[in-house]
Order: structure tokens, then C-alpha cells, then sequence
């Protein structure tokens, strides 16, 4: 999907893994939730600045499937915030034309979110701006689980032979289905790993991996790692001529 669309020199699809937010507290010895809270401040200028670095799809990973091994503190303060976060910049995106979106089970979430998430979503529909993908409760794994019960009960219906199973068809069932995969994967905080995020998108991805913690991310660092994707050789499994 994304390959072909992806001859600009700019990644058209950034995510980001915004990791570091534990750490960033507690080097300022304050709890947990106040690197969250931090964190969730930094989102609304990296959102800002997508357009003016040719960015039109951006993903950001808010909460893994993982997550809810937290205290039961953490995942409520989570929970509380990003119900608080949602309701507070809804308005404001649709502002500024950008159309949200979540991906990730949505079943294990609160009533109230899932009503906020909703709400979101509908508002900013007709938004042609950026693209803002939040993952919540996200997990590749679980994703990759999820499409494929959907796509067994589609066979199961009749709807799909199982011949015409292919690499287009799965990702019709993924929670991605609209949009390009990834050109450019970020993450913070010096962890090089991937941590269940976007497994099937990121097969041909670059990655970048940064020391800086979530809540210190810049839009000028966030300029420098989309300049430097221009000079990477994306070659596809390919030999260039
Ligand atoms: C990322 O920051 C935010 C979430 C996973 C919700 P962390 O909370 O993982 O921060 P560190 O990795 O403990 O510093
Ligand atoms: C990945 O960060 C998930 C999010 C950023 C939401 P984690 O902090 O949960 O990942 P691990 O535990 O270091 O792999
Ligand atoms: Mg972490």
C-alpha cells in the first residue's frame, strides 16, 4: 500500500512509540501520572507541525495490550487521562482539520471512553487534514488475532475463499484498513525494541530510536528524524539499478 505512495522524500506516514514518560517523572522524583500528563502535553505540537513537514498520517501509541500489567493506580490515572485529554482536544483538532482516529480493542475499554472515542471520530470525519491515529489498547498480536477471526468468520459465511487469501487481503481486516503502513517508525527513551506496535505495517519501515524521553520530544527533533528519513535508501528487498 504505502510503497507505492511513498516516492515524496518526506515519510507520508510517521508513528511513534512515546515511551519515557515513567522516567521523566521520576528523575524529577514526582509520581508516575505526572510524566503521563506531561507526556499527553507534548502531542498537540508534534500533531501541529505534521503539516509543515509533509507528514499526513501520524500514529501515536498511547496504551499497549500490555499496559494493563500497571498498578491499578497507573491504569486508572491513564484511563482519567486520556478521557480528560479526548473530551478537552476533540474541538480543537477538528479546528484544525484533523481527522482522529483510534485503533486497538476497544472492548476492554470504559463505556465513557469508548463514548468520548466515538464522539471523536464522528466530529472530525469530514476533517482532510492530518491524519491522527491514537493507539488505545493496541497490541499487533492481538490485532493480527482479531482480523483473523473475522476474516475465518467471513470463510465460515461464504464470503471468502479461502484461496483468495493473500497478502491484500488480511489487512482489510486489520484495524489499520484505511491507511498506508508506516514510513517512518520513532521511539523515545532509548528502548530499541518494538513492543507489539504495528507488527504487520512496519515490515518495510525505517526505525529510529532516540534517547530523548517522550515528554522532552520537540518539533525540531521531530524535523530533524523526518529530514534524515530523506536520505535513507528504502530498497524494498530490491537492487537498485
Ligand atoms: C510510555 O511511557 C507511556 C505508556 C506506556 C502508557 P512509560 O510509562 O512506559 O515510561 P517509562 O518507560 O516507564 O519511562
Ligand atoms: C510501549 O511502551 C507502549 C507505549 C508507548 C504505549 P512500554 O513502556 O509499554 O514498552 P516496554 O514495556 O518497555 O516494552
Ligand atoms: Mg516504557
Amino acid at each position: 500500500m504505502a510503497r507505492e505512495d511513498s516516492d515524496q522524500s518526506g515519510p507520508r506516514h510517521v508513528a511513534i512509540i512515546m515511551d519515557g514518560n515513567g522516567r521523566w517523572a521520576q528523575m524529577r522524583r514526582r509520581p508516575r501520572l505526572f510524566g503521563h500528563q506531561a507526556g499527553a502535553r507534548r502531542v498537540r505540537e508534534i500533531v501541529e507541525a505534521c503539516p509543515d513537514f509533509g507528514v499526513k498520517y501520524l500514529t501515536i501509541f498511547a496504551f499497549s495490550t500490555e499496559n494493563w500489567k500497571r498498578t491499578q493506580t497507573e491504569v486508572a490515572g491513564l484511563m482519567s487521562l486520556f478521557r480528560r485529554y479526548i473530551h478537552k482536544e476533540m474541538q480543537a483538532f477538528k479546528a484544525e482539520n484533523v481527522q482522529v482516529r483510534f485503533i486497538g480493542d476497544r472492548v476492554r475499554l470504559d463505556a465513557k471512553l469508548r463514548a468520548l472515542m466515538d464522539e471523536a471520530e464522528e466530529i472530525t470525519a469530514d476533517c482532510t487534514g492530518t491524519n491522527l491515529t491514537i493507539a488505545l489498547n493496541y497490541g499487533g498480536r492481538d490485532e493480527v488475532a482479531r482480523a483473523t477471526k473475522r476474516l475465518a468468520q467471513d470463510v465460515k459465511a461464504g464470503r471468502l475463499d479461502p484461496e483468495d487469501v493473500d497478502e491484500e487481503t488480511l489487512p482489510k481486516y486489520l484495524d489499520t484498513c484505511v491507511l498506508p503502513d508506516p514510513d517512518l517508525v520513532i521511539r523515545t527513551s532509548g528502548e530499541a525494541r518494538v513492543s507489539n506496535f504495528l507488527l504487520w505495517q512496519s515490515a518495510y519501515a525505517e526505525y529510529e530510536f532516540i534517547d530523548t524521553l517522550w515528554p522532552d520530544f520537540t518539533r525540531e527533533e521531530f524535523g530533524r528524524l523526518v529530514g534524515s528519513y530523506g536520505k535513507r535508501d528504502r530498497r524494498f528487498g530490491a537492487v537498485k539499478a
